[in-house]
């Protein structure tokens, strides 16, 4: 009854969901660990829901025993095919056992049991989400089915000193046969994506940890021996979310163990499996010498985030994966209030706001574009999105927002005591924050079965003989692919209105008895809504969508002198460097058109010019840095059908040029004067100082390229810190400068055997913005260091090109898509979820000018055409084409 052909790819529907008709309550698994073959040992304890026959998922697994309650099934007894195993015969109560060998070195897709190094020396590691577990043994891997493990790891010693699974240790020894064995147990129940093992030579770090209510926790990370001793910085942003998540959600800690390990083979960032959290070792390590501030952030934002979902995921999981957004969008959106709280809420913001333009709301606005819950899938690693991740960190923002601290933490409080120890849906997470205060927030649930980005108009009229402003807010959502109808969905927007003296106006709200005092929000509900100030004194400047109060963008036709005045008086930092944005845009928008007003552009450089030789203790220095750059070449790109992205680059470059000639007479004296105070150190004053540091010295290179350019060889000699000497690198790099060479000739040397710096002089070189870009990056591809194998390398060239290199990627020629169509074919025979994510590359092909546009179809076409693709790379282009 073998029958391995291949069946087409099913679509998988929300609609259809139903409860497993089999769980198991318990599983024992045992691992005869070894590079070339491991076998995998399962007993598992069966429960029947329905009269239905048993199918367990298993992929790409030799299956070399079977008995159901002690007794060897014949050949007739079961089905097995190539997407699992069907076993007629099971009853409830059956205990079921399978013994199946798996090929951990021939694993390149990281997906399951694989190596990571080399054969004789690096360590096995699984990763199961989303559906990995299928390739190591044959269980029903879907998140619903949650089963206590016992993992028994058995391994030559000597190959294999460190042996670790999740849950708690219960008992080492030796087999006859000399080999080590160690068994762990995990009390709590969980679904097989949480399961993980590691195996092999690593060290460790250790600190011990008191949570809040008491409970000893030893905190372990572990690395190979070349790399633990960068583990000190990840170990200390542990303990600050550990406190901060005892602080904030009131959640503690709930095992006496909790591991983490590095790899440099992930294709992801990191895992949150139960007590064994798994990193891309480009999010844990840091030392001083090659970290740079930026990486410093994101370590401890993800050490935070992974560990935030022992809660968000763990204990309350997901019922089925369209649900992904209720661990990942609440997950996020916590990780985010978390660096709000490490450093500044303003840098974080704009961060966030930053993101979800450049890549989330491209996605919304293309042929990919999904809800946050989608209503279907065929291959769920490609929803790990920006829409599921970002955009459903902004809906739980909403939320909170709706709420307030207090009435929010009452309503999570409510959800994880509620659904402890369930698979749940992101009804369940509204309706706890609804009932904990008697309120009903149903109507969000529409924001996550919407796909689209709301585009919200404001149009405001002031009447002096009245002193009425009236704001007339209008919304409107474009179809995406198979929603082609949108409703309305409930938009705050937070405001303020300035007079032109920079002061902020009292709000009187017609209809309220009061005051609303000096900021409000406004709900749109409907598509078009009235809302009425009384007893304004003069036609103000309204500042709307403050803190970016919703994921919608936005059309007000503000004046460029209104939006200056925000740009100087805005009090929040992320509104007043946003208003710099507005108008950056308007400026470009005018170059971009061969308008004659300069109006916009005038304005922008002129208040920055004034802001920046203001007195400096009243503006973050970074946040400063921040405003002095043009808005991305990707969001100013959204905004043409068609598009030339080189044209777009050009026009970019055009406004920052006319900023940076403006600033021109006093960047010296700035720059001189900030890099006196370098101090190496790594607390916030010193990476704002640095950040503007940074910034200034690329517009050096623009306002006087010889000058700036020698300013800049210096920097990166004498640097410091890596972010110094990355930030002189990269400005040498992108204006072209002669030394450039030279500079990338000494990093290449210097950080030579170090991948993940050589992947910062990979991305540095492929996103330079010139046509002769693609000639470099194929050269780098046979660069030594390079590998196609290993998903960093591969973004940090690959990737870095086709999504940060509007010129060379976008190449008219076709040139640029050709070369990464090629590769894509070869990574897809690898490891193709990491296949699959550089394809997204392609995403707005459509929106391409004609010339553009024919070469990416011939590009895709071309990978369509390849036989044996994978199931994530098909789906990715099928959607794209559809
Ligand atoms: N659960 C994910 C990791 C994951 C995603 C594994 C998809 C397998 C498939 C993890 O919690 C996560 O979200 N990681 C992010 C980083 C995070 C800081 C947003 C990642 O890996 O990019
Ligand atoms: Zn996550």
């Amino acid at each position: 009854m073998n029958d391995s052909a291949a069946q087409p790819d099913a679509t998988v529907r929300l609609a259809d969901y139903r409860p497993p008709a089999w769980r198991v309550r318990r599983v024992e698994l045992v691992f005869d660990l070894a590079v070339d073959a491991t076998v995998v040992t399962a007993r598992l304890h069966l429960q029947c829901e329905r009269d239905e026959p048993l199918h367990l998922d298993g992929e790409e697994l030799e299956l070399l025993d079977i008995s159901l309650d002690g007794r060897a099934l014949a050949a007739t007894e079961y089905r097995l095919d190539a997407r699992g195993l069907t076993i007629p015969g099971a009853r409830d109560g059956s205990m079921l056992e399978t013994r199946v060998r798996i090929a951990p070195a021939q694993n390149t897709a990281l997906s399951g049991l694989y190596l990571s190094g080399s054969h004789d020396s690096g360590f096995l590691l699984t990763q199961c989400e989303a559906q990995g577990f299928r390739r190591i043994t044959f269980f029903p891997d879907r998140p619903d089915v949650l089963a206590q493990y016992t993992v028994t790891l058995r391994a030559d010693a000597a190959r294999f000193p460190v042996l670790l699974a999740g849950g708690g240790p219960d008992g080492t020894g030796t087999l006859p046969d000399g080999r080590r064995w160690a068994r762990f147990v995990d009390p709590y129940p969980k679904p097989s994506y949480l399961f993980a093992l590691v195996a092999g030579h690593l060290e460790k770090i250790e600190r011990a940890y008191r949570t809040a209510e008491g409970r000893e926790v030893s905190l372990r990370i572990y690395a190979e021996a070349d790399a633990i001793d960068g583990c000190g910085y990840a170990m200390d942003a542990l303990e600050r979310a550990m406190r901060w998540d005892e602080r904030v959600y009131g959640r503690n800690y709930d095992l006496a163990i909790f591991n983490v390990v590095a790899t440099h083979d992930f294709n992801m960032g990191a895992m949150e499996n139960k007590g064994l959290n798994i990193f891309n070792a480009k999010y844990l390590l840091a030392d001083p010498e090659t970290t740079t501030d930026d990486e410093y952030r994101h370590i401890e934002a993800v050490i935070a985030h992974e560990y935030f979902h022992n809660w968000s995921g763990n204990r309350i999981t997901c019922r089925d994966w369209f649900q992904l957004s209720l661990k990942e969008g609440f997950t996020v959106f916590r990780e985010q209030q978390f660096c709000a709280d490490m450093q500044s809420a303003a840098l974080q913001r704009i961060d966030e706001v930053g993101t979800l333009r450049r890549v989330q709301f491209p996605e919304d606005a293309g042929p990919l574009a999904h809800p946050v819950r989608p209503a279907e899938y065929t291959a769920i690693d490609n929803f790990y999105t920006a829409t599921v991740y970002e955009k459903g960190a902004e809906l739980v923002r909403m939320l909170a927002g709706r709420l307030g601290a207090l009435r929010f933490r009452r309503g999570t409080d409510l959800y994880f005591t509620r659904h402890d120890g369930q698979a749940a849906t992101i009804e369940d997470l509204l309706a706890a924050l609804g009932e904990a205060n008697d309120l009903d927030l149903s109507p969000y649930l529409a924001w996550y079965a919407q796909a689209g980005t709301p585009c919200v108009t404001a149009q405001g009229d002031y009447d002096a003989s009245t002193r009425r402003y009236t704001l007339t807010l209008a919304q409107q959502t474009a179809p995406t692919a198979g929603q082609p109808e949108k409703s309305p969905l409930p938009i705050p927007v937070r405001l303020a209105l300035f007079a032109c003296d920079g002061r902020r106006l009292p709000l009187h709200l017609q209809g309220e008895p009061a005051s609303v005092g000096d900021e409000c929000v406004l709900e749109l509900t409907q598509r078009e809504q009235r809302f009425v100030f009384t007893d304004v004194d003069a036609r103000p400047v309204p500042s709307l969508l403050r803190g970016f109060s919703a994921p919608v963008q936005w059309q007000y036709a503000c004046s460029p002198r209104e939006l200056a005045l925000l740009l100087r008086y805005e009090s929040e930092g992320y509104d007043r460097w946003n208003a710099g944005q507005q108008l950056a845009a308007a400026a470009y928008d005018a170059l971009h058109a061969g308008a004659q007003d300069r109006s916009a552009l005038d304005a922008w450089c002129a208040t920055l010019a004034d802001l920046f030789e203001a007195d400096t203790a009243q503006l973050d220095p970074a946040l400063l840095a921040d405003m002095l750059a043009a808005p991305s070449a990707i969001e100013l790109g959204a905004r043409h059908d068609p598009l030339d992205p080189e044209r777009v680059h050009a026009a970019r470059e055009a406004i920052e040029d006319a900023l940076a000639i403006r600033l021109g007479e006093v960047l010296p004296a700035r720059y001189h004067a900030l890099r006196q105070s370098e101090s190496g150190a790594l607390d916030a004053p010193a990476q704002a100082r640095r950040r503007l540091q940074g910034r200034v010295l690329a517009l050096l290179l623009r306002a006087d390229p010889p000058f700036g350019a020698a300013l800049a060889m210096k920097q990166y000699e004498q640097a410091q810190t890596m972010t110094d000497r990355l930030a002189a690198l990269a400005a040498l790099v992108r204006a072209g400068a002669a030394q450039a060479e030279q500079a990338l000739h000494d990093f290449r040397a210097r950080y030579d055997g170090k991948p993940l710096v050589l992947d910062k002089w990979f991305a540095l070189q492929a996103q330079a913005p010139t046509r002769e870009a693609l000639a470099r990056v194929q050269l780098l591809a046979d660069d030594p260091a390079f590998s196609l194998h290993n998903p960093n390398r591969v973004q940090a060239l690959l990737g870095a090109f086709a999504r940060g290199n509007p010129v060379g990627f976008h190449r008219p020629d076709g040139a640029g898509y050709h070369y990464i169509a090629d590769r894509l074919i070869e990574i897809d025979a690898l490891n193709p979820q990491n296949a699959a994510r550089l394809a997204k590359a392609f995403e707005s092909w459509h929106r391409l000018e004609p010339q553009r546009r024919a070469a990416a179809l011939l590009a895709l076409r071309e990978i369509e055409s390849h036989s044996g693709m994978s199931r994530d790379l098909a789906d990715i282009l099928a959607r794209m084409r559809d």
